[in-house]
């Protein structure tokens, strides 16, 4: 083991989330590794959820009582905070939605919409290009709307380790593509994609981006006016924000030209017996009454991450990223599935053991205390293009500290002793 020395003052960000200092299995303390499903909450977004409900709890945009204005002007200021932290110019450009997932599909739906005035309308002879690394969040809405509408679904291959071979840039995304809608960071092997050279050629041939931010806001600077994409979708759970309430940012002109998603109150400018107008963005795509107390413990998240620096959190990250990566690789009969080396990657570490199923192994390392998660991770074709029917994935957070991965060092050599594995190759 070696002694901690990172740009973050682990023990101390441990502190701030009351989680991270339980007990598992026979009292041993936690090692939290599965930040990448979903991340741990500070007592500060706790509390904020708390606090609303306790003392501003109202229906936002409605009442005409002090508390509706004290509601709404948490809600409203989350989604000023949301855009100052993408680095958005207009606020109205922030959607809450109540996943990552609803925004994706709301995407997907509205695409599909074939109104004169539409943003997009996809037809027979068009396509749309997705990658062989998309969680399936970011694929089957994508499969759903290439069947309702005739077009071509294509994607970027996964090369053999695990990031985005583009060498068929140019063919992939032609003429033919309306939509390209790319993972910003891989949540099987970490890969950080090439966005600019993809958004550069889509925008060439006048297609719409979309960018499936969620392994990459949480983790590392992002600025939608540097990035230039036109879409990018990410949830407040894996960014030490609450569950229950995602995030779709887009291009007001784009919002402006796309159909609703979800229609009912709050999303209108007039309704009559046989017909409705819709209100501008976000109220256009915001029906019903929203995630309020969810905004409220998101704004605390943000405050949060900021008050640490989310350039100290991705150095943090590639340190931890480094470290791992050398300590992993050392271990006879393991096998990473993703980049070797710490270039353009986030700290996700999937990986299979010789002679041990990825279920077995998560279930000897959760004995030792170490939280992982198993399985495809929600990126079947992925686990199908190595061969494979799962991995072991740790992923790894701004609490977590060089002894994590120290822990989970050890945990997998004791499961390899446990297994009489250790060494097979
Ligand atoms: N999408 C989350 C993950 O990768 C749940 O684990």
């Amino acid at each position: 083991m070696i002694s901690d020395s990172m740009a973050l003052d682990v023990a101390k960000i441990k502190r701030d989330f009351p989680l991270l200092s339980r007990t598992v299995r026979h009292e041993l303390p936690l090692v939290y590794l599965d930040s990448g499903a979903t991340s741990q909450k500070p007592l500060a977004v706790i509390d904020a959820e708390s606090n609303f409900y306790r003392n501003h709890n109202s229906a936002v945009h409605r009442g005409a009582h002090l508390i509706a204005e004290e509601a709404t002007d948490i809600y409203e200021g989350a989604r000023a905070k949301i855009a100052h932290f993408i680095g958005a110019d207009d606020v109205d450009e922030v959607i809450f939605t109540k996943s990552a997932t609803e925004s994706l599909n709301l995407l997907a739906y509205s695409f599909g919409q074939s109104e004169s005035s539409s943003a997009i309308s996809l037809k027979l002879g068009d396509s749309i290009v997705v990658s062989e690394l998309e969680h399936h969040a970011n694929l089957i809405p994508w499969q759903e709307l290439a069947k309702r509408t005739g077009a071509s679904l294509r994607w970027f291959p996964s090369t053999e380790d695990g990031r985005l071979d583009l060498s068929g840039l140019e063919q992939i995304i032609d003429v033919s593509t309306k939509v390209v809608a790319i993972t910003h960071q891989s949540n099987v092997t970490g890969a950080i994609s090439p966005v600019s050279k993809i958004l550069e050629r889509a925008r060439n041939v006048g297609a719409i981006t979309v960018l499936d931010a969620c392994q990459s806001v949480p983790h590392f600077p992002t600025d939608v006016k540097t990035l230039g994409v036109d879409f990018i979708a990410f949830s407040g759970h894996k960014m030490v924000g609450p569950t229950g309430i995602g995030l779709l940012w887009g291009r007001k002109e784009l919002f402006e030209r796309l159909s609703p998603f979800l229609f009912g109150g709050s999303m209108v400018t007039s309704v009559s017996m046989t017909e409705a107008t819709y209100a501008t963005a976000p109220r256009r795509f915001e029906a019903g009454v929203p995630n309020m107390a969810g905004a409220a413990g998101l704004s605390a998240a943000v405050d949060y991450l900021e008050s640490i620096g989310m350039e100290s959190i991705h150095n943090h990250e590639l340190a931890l990223t480094e470290y791992a990566l050398t300590q992993l690789q050392a271990i006879s009969g393991l096998t990473l599935i993703g980049p070797k080396n710490s270039v353009d990657r986030g700290a996700v570490f999937s990986f299979t053991l010789d002679g041990i199923h990825p279920h077995d192994v998560g279930q000897a390392l959760d004995d030792r205390g170490i939280a992982v998660r198993t399985g495809h991770h929600c990126a079947w074709p992925l686990m199908k293009k190595f061969g494979i029917t799962g991995t072991t994935r740790a992923t790894f957070y701004l609490y977590n500290s060089l002894e994590d991965v120290d822990r989970l060092v050890e945990g997998i050599h004791h499961t390899q002793d446990f297994f009489g594995a250790r060494g097979i190759s």
